[in-house]
């Protein structure tokens, strides 16, 4: 069983202070703060039937200005599944293939579905690509992730051409319909807008934008619920892992949606370096954020640029340690539903082979990641 305990607190009079956080006298997590009042969220795993939880500063006196708690839940019987993306030309390929039908439980196209791809010109579809991978998902029992019905910045050029605005609405609301209607009975999740803000946590200005204004979203999401009402619907974004004028907006923005029963989940691509990675207590409070909204999370396209001077031991076991954090989280909530990775070998990866961002390396090893991330989403 496990729970998310939020506490809003600060030091008070010292620079740093520490709360432990006990359950039947067993202490479950320390949780640090500082002179300024944070937010900080962690996972706990109370035993069966405890109702409370004590609190105790260590050291220093804290002042906690709210705590709250999710009721503790059963996790998922068989862990998070874990996933990845492929492209069609990777299919072929026997040995990276047997890696992914042996370590992965779905597969997301990492270019097949975008708009350009599935219609390169208005009305000509070509599902070639998108079909190699739906085929192969389907006859390994892997589930496949719809990415991506609109890609607000990756708009074909056709469509601006179009420039009346409902020409290019009507041309957006078709495209969404022959995509999820293709593959109505086979892919069950969709990302059905990727990328509509910008790191302001405005609406980046784009054909789509400027078009139909911030509406278009909306108008996606009723076409995808529309063309396939039992899809389960995604927004994903990346750089919203943490808190900040994006994740604000994307909160806002889905938030809407729910309201209006158009949305079913968010996605955090978590494309992220040794440096800049987020930590476990950040994910754990962003994606209980996302879930408080009733919506379920995924970590849809995380990878870890590990180049740079440390040896190169050392950038692995941190990049593992990333991975592994980012597992605990979404594993630590329920709302977290799946855990996808953007590429199975670092040779394949759209950051270039030298940022070593995956779980299996150039020559299709295993890397100290792959096992650290498994034993977290278990
Ligand atoms: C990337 C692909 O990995 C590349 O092969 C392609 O050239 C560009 O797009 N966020 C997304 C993904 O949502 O669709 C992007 O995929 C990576 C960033």
């Amino acid at each position: 069983m496990v729970a998310a305990v939020t506490l809003v607190g600060r030091a008070a009079g010292c620079e740093r202070a520490e709360v432990v956080l006990s359950v039947r006298g067993r202490e479950q997590r320390r949780i640090r703060f500082g002179r300024r009042a944070v937010s900080r969220t962690v996972a706990i795993a109370p035993p069966a039937g405890a109702e409370r939880v004590r609190l105790r500063a260590a050291g220093c006196p804290v002042r906690i200005a709210s705590i709250t708690t999710t009721a503790p839940v059963a996790p998922t019987p068989s862990g998070v599944p874990l996933g990845t993306a492929i492209q069609a030309g990777q299919v072929g390929m026997p040995d990276l293939a047997a890696a992914v039908t042996s370590t992965f439980r779905s597969l997301t196209p990492e270019n097949e579905l975008k708009w350009a791809r599935t219609e390169p010109q208005m009305n000509q579809y070509d599902f070639r690509g998108a079909d190699t991978i739906v085929d192969f998902a389907t006859a390994h029992g892997l589930a496949v992730r719809g990415h991506t019905l609109v890609y607000p910045s990756e708009t074909p050029y056709w469509v601006r051409r179009l420039v009346v605005a409902d020409l290019i609405r009507k041309a957006l609301v078709n495209h969404i319909a022959a995509v999820i209607g293709r593959y109505r009975t086979r892919i069950r999740e969709w990302d059905v807008v990727n990328e509509a803000l910008d790191w302001r946590g405005q609406f980046q200005r784009n054909t789509l934008f400027n078009a139909l204004g911030p509406g278009y979203v909306e108008d996606a999401f009723r076409a995808a619920r529309a063309a396939d009402p039992k899809a389960k619907l995604f927004y994903n974004e990346n750089g919203i892992e943490g808190p900040g004028p994006k994740q604000e907006a994307a909160l806002a923005l889905v938030a809407d949606l729910a309201r209006k029963g158009l949305i079913d989940g968010v996605g955090l691509q978590m494309h992220t370096t040794l440096g800049a990675a987020p930590s476990e207590a950040t994910l754990l409070s962003t994606m209980t954020a996302f879930a408080n909204l009733g919506l379920q999370v995924e970590v849809t396209e995380m990878d870890v640029a590990a180049a740079g001077l440390m040896p190169l031991r050392w950038r692995l076991e941190r990049q593992a340690q990333i991975y592994a954090a980012a597992g605990r989280a979404c594993r630590a909530l329920p709302a977290c539903t799946r855990f996808t990775v953007w590429g199975v070998s670092d040779r394949f990866s759209w950051l270039t082979p030298a940022q070593l961002p995956l779980l299996f390396d150039a020559g299709l090893r295993p890397k100290p990641a792959l096992s650290a991330l498994q034993q977290a989403l278990a």
